[in-house]
This record gives C-alpha cells, structure tokens and sequence, in this order.
C-alpha cells in the first residue's frame, strides 16, 4: 500500500510550492531550516558613497521601501520566527530617521531578541544613540585597518576611522550597546598585527572576514569594481586567523563557511540567493515562507557558524532563550 512518510510529504509540499513560486528557476536543494528565517540581514538601502574595493554590495539602486511596508514585512518576519535583526546597507546610518524608526519598532512593538547595525562608523552620533541606543543590542562597526593609509588604500576611510573607532567604542560603553568591530581580511591587510589595538579596544566581538566574491552581485553591474586583486587564498587568511587567535573576542569566517549561510534581505524585502541566482519574489507580495522557498540556504554552514553567544542587551537574564545562533 502507498503511504506518505513525513519525508515524503516534505518534499512533495516544497516541490509544489516551488512549482508555484519559483517556476523560472533552477530546481533548489529543501533544507527544513528554510522555514525559520531565526536571523536576518536587512540590507534596507544601497546608498553609500564609499567604493570599497571588494564590495559585493553595489550601490546599483538607489530603491528603498517605505516605512510603512518596511514594517509590515518585519512584523511578517517576526510571525515566520525571526528573532534576530542586522540592519545593514549601504550605510545604514545615511538615513538616520528610517533607522531610528525601524530599530524602535523591532524593539518595542515586535519584540525582537536582538538589534544590531552594521556601519562604516563615520556617522554614528551621541545625539542617534541617546534617542534609541536602549532599543539597541550591538554596534558592529567596519575597520579593516588601523592603518589610515591601508584604509584609504582599499577604498574606505578617509584618515579619522580609528579615532571614530575609540569614540563609539565609548559611546556604546555609555549607553550599554555590544561593541563589536568586523574587519575584511583582503591583500592590504592579511599581513598586518591588530593584537595591540583589539586588547585596548575590547569589543565583545571580533569577526573576521575572508574577502569574498559573490556571484551575480559582482557582475552585470557598471559599478562593478574588481575584486579579485584583493582576494587571497585560504593560506593567508589561516595565517592572519593565526596571528590573532588569542585574542578572546576572535571570529573567524572563511570564504567557504561565509558564502551560503547568511539569509540577506535586500531593498526589497526579497531574499537574496547566495548561490547567484535570482532574488526571491517580495516578501511583501509573497510572504516569508513563499520566499524562502525561492532561495538556496546551506544549514550545514549555518550550524558550522553556530558559536553561540548572548545576543541581547539584557545579559544574565533568561539567558537560555537569549542564546542563539552567532550571525
Ligand atoms: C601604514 O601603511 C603604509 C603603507 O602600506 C606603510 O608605509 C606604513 O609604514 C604603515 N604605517 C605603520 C605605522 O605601520
Ligand atoms: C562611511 O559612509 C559614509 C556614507 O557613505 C561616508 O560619507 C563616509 O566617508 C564613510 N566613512 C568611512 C570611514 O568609510
Ligand atoms: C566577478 O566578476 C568578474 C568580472 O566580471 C567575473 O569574471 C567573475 O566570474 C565574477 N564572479 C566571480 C566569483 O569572480
Ligand atoms: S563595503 Fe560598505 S562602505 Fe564599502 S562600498 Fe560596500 S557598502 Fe559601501
């Protein structure tokens, strides 16, 4: 006699909804986690002036949504289990009022565990933190250098970044927001020793990045910059991970481990497919589930990624449900 198994019943439900969403793709590999988009990338503005060399994330729209839909589809991703938000860009901090007005939403009205922003740093001001820095959980900002002239020479940093760094560094101090730095190990800098400056900065958080190329972001755009003259090969970023590997704050993430297992938001509230494919259909059109479908997310580098972390302001508390996946 035929039967369903749970399996089967799986597959056959993403084949179907696959058919209905995503007919003009390439078949997708179903991976279960797709369902619980746990931690997201909200990547809600191209804008940025800056042409950093390796940048995968070129400005070639300039689209941003509109409040009101931004925050109906961050309630829609709160309801499929989000739990964790990265706003990025872009820089995020062009357009302070947007950021202020969803970081405040997320945190008082949707709840979220954690809020974090990913910025070049320069426009971080006391007066943006006083106003909303208690609906924020970590500061993440770039610096790949704390040399000024290998900053000016791979394409961001226009002489101030490291004083900037030490300034918010402060500020988060001040107003109780995770300090964490994340630094793109490319060619200008894999040889550099950064020991002294993270002991004295202290962030709770140092990740590092092999540069990284990703398909169909990288081509097919004017704006396209090579970035193959900044990569460099496992060895090198193995030997820049060696160097600073006593530092108690040191995450490393390798090109392989980096590539598949983000699940990135773009302008449109579409997800982004990391294996170069299409973005999915808006989850304002579509819903999360419809979408996520459309994507290809590699759990198995999400589960290798998983150093887990508190990831909320309030540490000590309940700090069982506050654990979570490191993003
Ligand atoms: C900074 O980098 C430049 C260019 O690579 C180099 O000439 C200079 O010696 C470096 N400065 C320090 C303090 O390491
Ligand atoms: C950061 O981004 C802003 C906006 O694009 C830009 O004006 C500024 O120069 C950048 N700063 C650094 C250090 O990259
Ligand atoms: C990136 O862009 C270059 C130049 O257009 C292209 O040759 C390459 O295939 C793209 N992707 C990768 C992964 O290098
Ligand atoms: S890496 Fe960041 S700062 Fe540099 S161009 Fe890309 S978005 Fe702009």
């Amino acid at each position: 006699m035929f039967s369903l198994t749970p399996l089967h019943s799986l597959f056959l439900a993403v084949f179907l909804a696959f058919f209905a969403a995503c007919t003009t793709k390439k078949p997708i590999k179903p991976s279960k986690a797709s369902k619980c988009p746990i931690s997201v990338n909200y990547h809600f503005t191209r804008q940025c002036n800056k042409e950093c060399g390796f940048c995968f994330h070129t400005a070639s729209t300039s689209h941003v949504e509109n409040i009101e839909d931004a925050k109906r589809g961050l309630a829609l991703l709160k309801a499929a289990g989000m739990k964790k938000i990265n706003f990025a860009g872009g820089e995020p901090f062009l357009d302070k009022s947007r950021l202020g007005q969803m970081i405040d939403y997320c945190k008082e009205v949707l709840h979220l565990e954690s809020i974090s922003i990913v910025t070049n740093g320069s426009l971080v001001t006391r007066k943006f933190l006083a106003k909303h820095g208690h609906n924020i959980d970590i500061l993440a900002v770039s610096c790949d250098s704390f040399n000024e002239s290998t900053n000016i020479a791979i394409g961001r940093g226009s002489g101030d970044q490291v004083s900037k760094l030490y300034e918010i560094r402060d500020l988060c101090l001040e107003y109780g927001i995770k300090f964490k730095i994340n630094t793109v190990v490319c060619r200008l800098n894999f040889q550099e020793d950064m020991n002294l400056f993270i002991e004295d900065l202290q962030p709770f958080r140092w990740k590092c990045f092999q540069v990284l190329i990703v398909d169909g972001e990288n081509e097919s755009d004017i704006r396209l910059r090579d970035a193959r003259k900044f990569l460099i090969n496992d060895e090198e970023f193995e030997s820049f991970c060696n160097a600073h590997r006593r530092q108690k704050s040191f995450v490393p993430e390798s090109n392989a481990l980096m590539a598949k297992s983000y699940i990135i938001l773009d302008e449109y509230m579409r997800f982004l497919d990391r294996d170069g494919r299409e973005p999915s259909p808006s989850i304002l059109k579509v819903g999360v589930d419809k979408a996520l479908e459309c994507v290809y997310w590699d759990e198995d580098s999400f589960r290798a990624r998983g150093g887990e972390y508190e990831w909320s302001r309030d540490q000590g508390s309940c700090s069982e449900t506050h654990k979570g996946l490191d993003w």
